[in-house]
């Protein structure tokens, strides 16, 4: 049996913080800011929101979209750095919400690489016959950890939440394949202090890994489903930088308008990065049931991963050409 992706949903909160907003707060410029990171605005949760709240409603609309009902959902797994509180997690206030009744509840921390961690996981729980239906969110407050004093990274991060309801799937090749790895060595160049609470990064160098980084995983977890980039209908990057996203799709010779530059409208939201960016490419027609997605992400760690799945169920004609292929070579 394999998994594929039923639905997806997305939400983000109201309040939106434009680059113009930052010029009054840092040192810093709208033109830097595009020219340096392509972001135009990000949003943020405000006062007594709550990141429950905005995972709840991405979690709803994923199920809508998927037309599977809350009590049917065996498992919640939320990925994400920045829960409400230290302890309980997100999983279990988001599950209420939700109205998951029946479910098991848990998050996974793999900071910006979450959400795909939590797909494996989702998919390994369908195949196996553990879950039938399992919700996977990717949901971060990142403004909750971010220094906003300081420029160099205060103008990067967003809040938002992304959410994917995982499912056996026939005549699909599914949640085909992953890819992961990790450089702990890395860590001190990405990270948060467990008293002072604030995202601290060394740009440069972490540029050069995530570049680095997610072009070989992306190639790695191709090569080994026998898929070309050429067979991908759309690329899904990690959205922290436009400069990243571009140079890795030109090291892979992906073309631009087959990626998603999601970043321009949401900056940098961690886990929630890539489901965000696969709900604006379903609402905007950019992917369809049937076309061939590709993701990859990179965070702190560093830790990295690549994914590749059909989108929803059903073979489509480009599906059905890399069915054989794929068949053969997934594991
Ligand atoms: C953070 C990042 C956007 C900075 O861009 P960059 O081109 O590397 O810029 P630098 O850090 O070299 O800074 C260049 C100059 O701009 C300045 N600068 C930094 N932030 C600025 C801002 N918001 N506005 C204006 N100037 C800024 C720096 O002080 C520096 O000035 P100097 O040359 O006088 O010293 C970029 O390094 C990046 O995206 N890094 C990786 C992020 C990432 O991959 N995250 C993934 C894991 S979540």
């Amino acid at each position: 049996m394999k998994a594929g992706i039923l639905g997806i949903g997305d939400a983000l909160p109201a309040h939106v913080v434009t680059n113009r907003d930052l010029e009054a707060r840092v040192e810093t410029s709208d033109e830097w800011i595009v020219r340096r990171t392509g972001m135009r605005e990000r949003r943020h949760l405000q006062g007594e929101e709550t990141l429950a709240e905005l995972a709840a409603d991405a979690a709803s609309a994923a199920l809508a979209d998927a037309g599977v009902a809350p009590s049917e959902v065996d498992q919640v797994i939320a990925a994400t750095i920045t829960p409400d509180q230290l302890t309980p997690g997100l999983a279990p206030a988001l599950a209420a919400r939700v109205g998951a009744e029946h479910a098991g509840v848990v998050d996974l921390n793999a900071a910006c690489t979450g959400f795909l961690y939590s797909l494996q996981h989702a998919a390994a729980l369908v195949e196996t016959a553990r879950a039938r239906n399992v919700l996977v969110v990717g949901a971060e407050a990142l403004s909750r950890i971010t220094d906003h004093e300081d420029r160099a990274t205060a103008v990067l991060f967003g809040d938002g939440a992304g959410a994917v309801v995982v499912g056996p799937v026939e005549d699909s090749i599914g949640i085909a394949g992953f890819e992961f790895g990790y450089d702990a060595q890395l860590a001190p160049l990405l990270y948060a202090e467990r008293d002072e609470r604030k995202l601290r990064m060394a740009g440069q160098e972490t540029y050069r890994h995530a570049v680095a980084q997610m072009t070989e995983a992306s190639t790695k977890v191709l090569e080994r489903l026998g898929l070309a980039p050429a067979d991908i209908d759309y690329f899904v990057p990690h959205q922290a930088n436009a400069r990243i996203i571009t140079a890795v799709a030109d090291a892979l010779g992906v073309p631009h308008e087959r990626v998603s530059f999601n970043v321009e409208w949401t900056g940098n939201t961690s886990a929630a990065s890539i489901p965000l960016a696969l709900a604006r490419a379903q609402r905007d027609g950019l992917i369809e049931p049937g076309s061939l997605v590709a993701m990859v992400a990179f965070g702190a760690g560093f830790v990295w991963g690549a994914a590749v799945s059909a989108w929803k169920d059903g073979p489509g004609s480009r599906q059905r050409r890399v069915e054989a292929k794929v068949e053969t070579r997934s594991r």
